[in-house]
């Protein structure tokens, strides 16, 4: 880190400082101590394509159009499913539900139902968003929706496409280095295993119920991980 601090970092940081002290309960201290380092150091756009970060910087109005991971990904949707007329369910939604956020102010007929255990308690529903403070096992049942998605959720990748073969429904999920961690992980040598034994599955299991075949696409600009999604 130089140390120069230009005006634009400064004024991110005393924006980002200001949320983060009044939604507290939100973040862990070693989090705090992270997200108000790594805008100080100045280095964007590494810095919007961190999820807490993006997150924050979303909901302050600070994310630029040309690195909104909300944006490009709403659009990757789009590209495949009606995101204005479906019943959406989203997996790991954030802190600060961001992409649901932004697709309820597009739906027609549709809503979206986030599930996050770490939803912020002051974020409100609308109309077309429903909120879920809790985590998604896979367990609860997603018969009325007809999409089900997820933005790096993590650790819910995979209840998130078990439960989209289960139920039959259109997915699309955004990979991250998340995986499963714990017991489980360990089972795995590493993400890359975890990714490409994942796949497998998926893609035996989409062909076996006939939802079409399984698609991948890479926006490296943003990440090294995949978008996957099926197409009937
Ligand atoms: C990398 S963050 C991404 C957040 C958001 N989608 C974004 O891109 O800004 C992953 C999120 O997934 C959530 N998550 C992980 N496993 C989950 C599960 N089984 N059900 C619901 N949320 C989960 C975490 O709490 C975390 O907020």
């Amino acid at each position: 880190m130089s140390d120069y601090i230009d005006k634009q970092t400064l004024r991110y940081y005393s924006i980002i400082s200001n949320i983060i002290k009044q939604k507290k309960e939100l973040f862990s201290e070693f989090e705090i101590d992270m997200i108000k380092d790594m805008v100080l150091s100045g280095d964007y756009p590494d810095i919007y394509h961190q999820d807490v970060l993006r997150e924050l910087f979303d909901e302050v109005g600070l994310l630029p159009d040309e690195e909104n991971m909300y944006e490009t990904f709403i659009q990757e949707i789009n590209n495949q499913f009606d995101i204005k007329n479906n019943h959406i369910v989203e997996v790991g939604g954030g802190r600060f539900p961001r992409l649901a956020k932004r697709i309820s102010l597009k739906q027609n007929l549709g809503t979206i139902t986030v599930y996050d255990p770490r939803l912020d308690l002051e974020e409100k529903s609308n109309e077309k968003m429903i909120l879920k403070r809790e985590e998604f096992t896979g367990k609860q049942s997603i018969e009325n929706c007809n999409l089900i998605i997820g933005l790096m959720p993590c650790q819910g990748i995979n209840p998130l496409l078990d439960a989209a073969v289960a139920y039959n429904k259109d997915f699309m999920v955004w990979f991250c280095e998340g995986g499963p961690h714990g017991d489980y992980y360990d089972y795995f040598e590493d993400d890359y295993e975890w990714f490409d034994s994942t796949m497998e599955h998926l893609e035996y299991q989409v062909k076996k119920k006939n939802m079409g075949t399984v698609k991948m696409k890479t926006l490296s600009k943003f990440s090294d991980y995949p978008i996957v999604y099926n197409e009937r």
